[in-house]
């Protein structure tokens, strides 16, 4: 098969990470005879500085002409403590998101048995909990009408959904939840949010088509608290784009590190593959940054995008491989053990893809 990915880096540890992700993609196609062609393009503040644009015309014709995007991150402190920024990195983010009709956000969490000691929870919390979080990525406060009123002493930002927005994501939710052990819980803030009682009302019409699954509605802010007091509870939960922000970083704790969470994002046209993680500038260009996370994207890109299931299970399986013999990042190297480089651990997973 043919696969053409656009490479967009981004900025901080982006394109480090991103370069050990196609390692592991070219070992993967070289051992299933697949011919994969990169495109390369800016976004983030990378882009501003080069166009004045965190997500210009010509990263988007990349990304619609590709089969595939895989993303580093986007964001640089330059902008982080100031307000004022007309143009921000992270607005290339949500252009591109917006632009490639994005909504949905698939972020799995799952543990692997050899880290359990990382997660500041109970090893036997964690060990075992396995579930996918969908977060809607198009909608809602980021992308609502925001302002500021009385000479700029007065901000607002607008949650609004349409209901087609909400159909579509709860679509996703209950057919992955029948796919998987059958149970959705619909995280919301009803009790308060005009946007959520419209989320539960929809989510309560549907139910009846998906008689085989368990609906759980659940507020946001116990949901935060049930994800690290019994995270095993949890199957699918489908949420909205803001409350599915803050959750899932919180669940990156009960993997161990924040740099093993994958992600894809899924819609109209080409797929985004991204870590969770950000672009955390103070360990860009250290060679210390954890690629794991990228390269289980990339193993997402080959199940969600080509359709290729086998060739996404090996990715998994090298990086699982790399993590039982301890050839690991600082973040995940247990006390007194070796530590090894981004670029080692990207080197390593390619090899382990070629010859397991
Ligand atoms: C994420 C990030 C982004 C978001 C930021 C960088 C705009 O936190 O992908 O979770 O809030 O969606
Ligand atoms: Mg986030």
């Amino acid at each position: 098969m043919k696969l053409r990915i656009a490479e967009l880096p981004g900025d901080g540890i982006g394109p480090e990470v991103v370069a050990q992700a196609k390692k592991a993609i070219d070992a993967v196609c070289k051992r299933f005879g697949h011919e994969v062609s990169y495109q390369f393009a800016k976004a983030g503040a990378c882009a501003i500085d080069e166009f004045g644009d965190a997500f210009p015309e010509s990263t988007f014709k990349t990304c619609m002409e590709s089969d595939a995007v895989l993303f580093g991150a986007v964001g640089d402190p330059r902008y982080d403590n100031d307000p004022t920024a007309k143009v921000r990195p992270e607005q290339g983010l949500l252009a591109m998101r917006k632009q490639l009709g994005l909504y949905a956000n698939l972020r799995p969490i799952e543990t692997f048995a050899a880290l359990v000691d990382k997660s500041p929870l109970k090893p036997e919390l964690v060990d075992g909990a396995e579930f996918l979080c969908i977060r809607e990525l198009t909608g809602g406060m980021y992308f609502g009408e925001k302002g500021r009123l009385d000479g700029g002493d007065t901000a607002f930002d607008t949650n609004i959904y349409h209901r087609y927005e909400i159909e579509r994501i709860l679509k996703l939710g209950f057919e992955y939840a029948g796919r998987r052990r059958k149970h959705l819980t619909v995280v919301d803030k009803a009790n308060v949010l005009e946007s959520s009682r419209l989320w539960r009302q929809i989510a309560k019409e549907m139910e009846p088509q998906y008689p085989d699954i368990t609906v759980d509605y659940m507020f946001v802010d116990n949901a935060a608290m049930q994800l690290i007091r019994c995270p095993k509870f949890f199957d699918v939960i489908v949420t909205e784009n803001t409350f599915g922000d803050i959750l899932t970083d919180e669940a990156s704790c009960i993997t161990g590190s924040m740099g093993l969470l994958a992600s894809a994002s899924i819609g109209e046209h080409t797929g985004v593959f991204e870590p969770i993680h950000g672009s955390y500038p103070q360990a860009a260009g250290k060679d210390i940054a954890n690629p794991l996370a990228t390269i289980l994207s990339a193993a997402m890109m080959f199940e969600y995008a080509f359709g290729l299931k086998a060739e996404g299970a090996l990715i998994r399986k090298a990086v699982a491989a790399s993590i039982d013999e301890g050839f690991v990042t600082e973040d995940l190297a247990a006390p007194g053990a070796p530590v090894y480089g981004t670029s080692a651990v990207g080197d390593r997973v390619a090899e382990l893809i070629s010859k397991i």
